[in-house]
């Protein structure tokens, strides 16, 4: 197992010894897992043509390290708990024994249907057993595998199986969630009709059982592929750098792109961080509410928590269902140790009142993460009090897609937490703070944007089918250095706080998602001629959707505005949809042409009292007019 730090005085020898030496660093702990063939140097690193591998021709599977090394010493101990929709439904668990016998069940039956190493298999799924071990499935088999969250649309949807080119795509009949029956199946139909030229077969999980259009041509049940194959596969042998995963997030320009992970860099990283961040003990229950369809669902409730040999809970269903203690009631329930949320969940429960935590026993809670988005003061307070009474810390875990792990947070019981700062950066990260010149801040108490100057295992190696963006996005701003797209501030003791994103993306209720991309679906939408598209600080999403937008109608109305909102449904997905619309006559630009968003931010922010030097826009006067039927809250 690699390294647990026990102290204040070992994290501190581990990290001088990881910027030190970071290739015996990681050496060391990369020795502790089963590789096929050793590597033969640590890593290999070039910023500016943007190249870095590690792990060099080192030869392994990820699942091999997930799920048979542990059934010697944990074979009949639970790897996956899975907590359904309905409070009073059964939960299920699997061994790791068992886990094995279904992932090889599962890679077996996607070899039959010609799924081969290099392959891309799209995941359209619920929260169920069955995702997680058809993505395990995969990996088994050298697949590539990019899971969409099931909350976006058809258009979405197809847009990264297209990117993807994948050859399957494996979905359920229908999506429980809450209340809701919701018909995916239906939704990969519709993705089939608009394009995905490239998949041959779609494998249909069997849910709920509700009825489903069905084209023997391509579909599939995943009962007569999976079910009757034997459950022996081996593991494809992976070379260090071959891909895991795609996994598609929004950026601030265009389309949202394919990130990239590989196998060997992201085994070591993703078990190193789970199993400091959460320091977690033989035992444990360990539960992630992350969908997987995020970053932070295939990092900590699959790879890093399988790694470490540790049980992780996976949950069907939404935080409010049947009612707002249903956190709480699960945290009881299985007696949960490690508890990591959002807060934007976090926010949302809080609203609810002190009586739902109240009502359950908690005790069992040994640490609290918190992932996604910048947590407040009075949220943090909450959760540290509410949830944790005063004895669970709470981690404030930063990182991103393209870090594939945690990257800033406090160790819980070794080193402090102060509210709303993620703190110290963990052993192998090197985040710098650069002014906009690219000039390295070495004092404390600074703000700056946040860079990282040296490579750790999981990062990011390309965006997939376009090296170039990946090299332009996020290596091309400061030079020899990684940018994040973070604004953060360093206080007088070298803790970091990320205050958010200095770029166009907006963080929506922990959603990722790009302005451009929300204006470009705005501008499906018959009437309407040019929009822009902000964040502003919301309660409880912690950023909410402002749209400024003109449009040819001749009633700009409730109804119009609902007809936008539908557009955004269809072209990204409900959680795109703008909160607030305002129907402008003109938008501020400079004389160039560009939208002066600095001033719409502020405008939409509630904050538009001082807006500064607005003289040398081409269009002074409008803004003027955008204040007066700004929508106030
Ligand atoms: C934001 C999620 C403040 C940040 C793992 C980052 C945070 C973006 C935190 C990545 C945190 C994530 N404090 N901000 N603890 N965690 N963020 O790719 O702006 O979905 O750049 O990865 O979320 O979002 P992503």
């Amino acid at each position: 197992m690699t390294t647990q730090i026990k102290s204040r005085a070992q994290y501190l020898e581990e990290y001088a010894a990881s910027v030190n030496d970071p290739e015996a660093f990681w050496r060391k702990e990369a020795e502790t897992f089963k590789w096929q063939q050793p590597f033969d140097a640590v890593v290999d690193w070039d910023f500016r043509e943007l190249n870095v591998k590690w792990f060099l021709n080192g030869k392994l599977n990820i699942t091999e390290n997930c799920l048979d090394r542990h059934i010697e010493n944990r074979g009949d101990q639970l790897a996956l708990i899975w907590e359904p929709n309905g409070a009073d439904e059964a939960s299920k668990g699997y061994t790791y024994k068992e886990l094995l016998a279904e992932v090889n069940r599962c890679a077996n039956g996607l070899k039959s249907k010609g799924v081969q190493k290099g392959d891309r298999v799209i995941f359209y799924m619920p929260m169920i057993p069955e995702l997680a071990i058809a993505v395990l499935a995969c990996a088994r088999i050298g697949a590539i595998h990019s899971v969409v969250f099931a909350g976006f649309s058809a258009q979405a949807l197809t847009d990264r199986v297209d990117d993807a080119e994948a050859k399957m795509i494996i979905c359920a009949d229908y999506n429980r969630r809450g209340y809701k029956n919701i018909p995916v199946k239906q939704v990969v139909d519709e993705a089939m009709d608009i394009g995905c030229n490239s998949v041959e077969s779609v494998l249909v999980f069997k849910n709920t059982g509700d009825e489903v259009n069905w084209s023997d041509d391509v579909d599939c049940w995943w009962s007569d592929i999976v079910t009757d194959q034997s459950d022996i596969c081996r593991p494809e042998i992976m070379d260090s750098e071959d891909v895991l995963f795609i996994l598609y997030t929004s950026g601030s320009t265009g389309k949202p792109k394919g990130v990239v992970h590989t196998c060997g860099g992201y085994m070591v990283y993703t078990c190193y961080s789970f199993r400091n961040v959460f320091q977690y003990q033989e035992g444990d229950i360990y539960w992630c509410t992350a969908d997987i369809g995020w970053i932070t669902g295939h990092s900590y409730i699959l790879y890093g928590p399988l790694l470490a040999g540790a049980t992780s809970m996976m949950f069907e269903g939404v935080p409010t269902y049947p009612d707002a203690g249903r956190f709480w009631a699960i945290c009881e329930k299985h007696r949960v140790n490690q508890f990591y949320t959002a807060p934007t969940a976090i926010r949302a429960l809080m609203a609810r009142g002190d009586e739902w935590p109240a009502k359950y026993d908690l005790s069992a809670l040994k640490v609290l993460g918190s992932v996604g988005e910048p947590i407040n003061e009075e949220a943090w307070h909450w959760y540290n009090d509410k949830i944790g009474k005063g004895k669970a810390p709470i981690v404030d875990t930063w990182w991103q897609t393209e870090t594939g792990g945690i990257m800033l947070s406090p160790l819980p019981h070794i080193t402090d937490t102060k509210p709303t700062y993620a703190g110290y950066p963990l052993p192998g990260i090197q985040p710098v703070l650069v002014n906009s010149d690219g000039k390295i801040l070495n004092d404390n108490n600074v703000e700056g944007l946040l860079c990282i100057k040296f490579p750790w295992p999981s990062m990011i190696r390309t965006t997939y089918g376009d090296h170039n963006r990946c090299k332009e996005v996020y290596f091309s701003m400061f030079d020899n250095l990684y940018f994040t797209g973070d604004g953060a501030r360093r206080d007088e003791d070298g803790r970091i706080r990320v205050i958010g994103r200095v770029d166009d993306v907006i963080n929506v209720s922990g959603h990722r998602m790009g302005t451009a991309e929300v204006e470009n679906a705005i501008n499906e939408q018959e009437s309407v001629i040019e929009s822009a598209v902000v964040g502003y600080p919301h309660p409880i999403k912690g950023q909410g959707i402002y749209a400024f937008i003109i449009s040819s109608a001749k009633k700009l109305d409730d109804e119009l505005k609902l007809e936008i909102c539908k557009t955004v449904s269809k072209e990204i997905g409900p959680i795109a949809k703008p909160d607030c619309i305002q129907f402008v006559d003109g938008l501020p630009k400079t004389r160039s042409g560009k939208i002066m968003r600095r001033i719409l931010r502020k405008i939409a922010s509630d904050d538009d009292a001082h807006l500064g030097d607005i003289s040398t826009l081409l269009n002074p006067d409008i803004v003027e007019l955008i204040k007066k039927g700004a929508i106030r809250r």
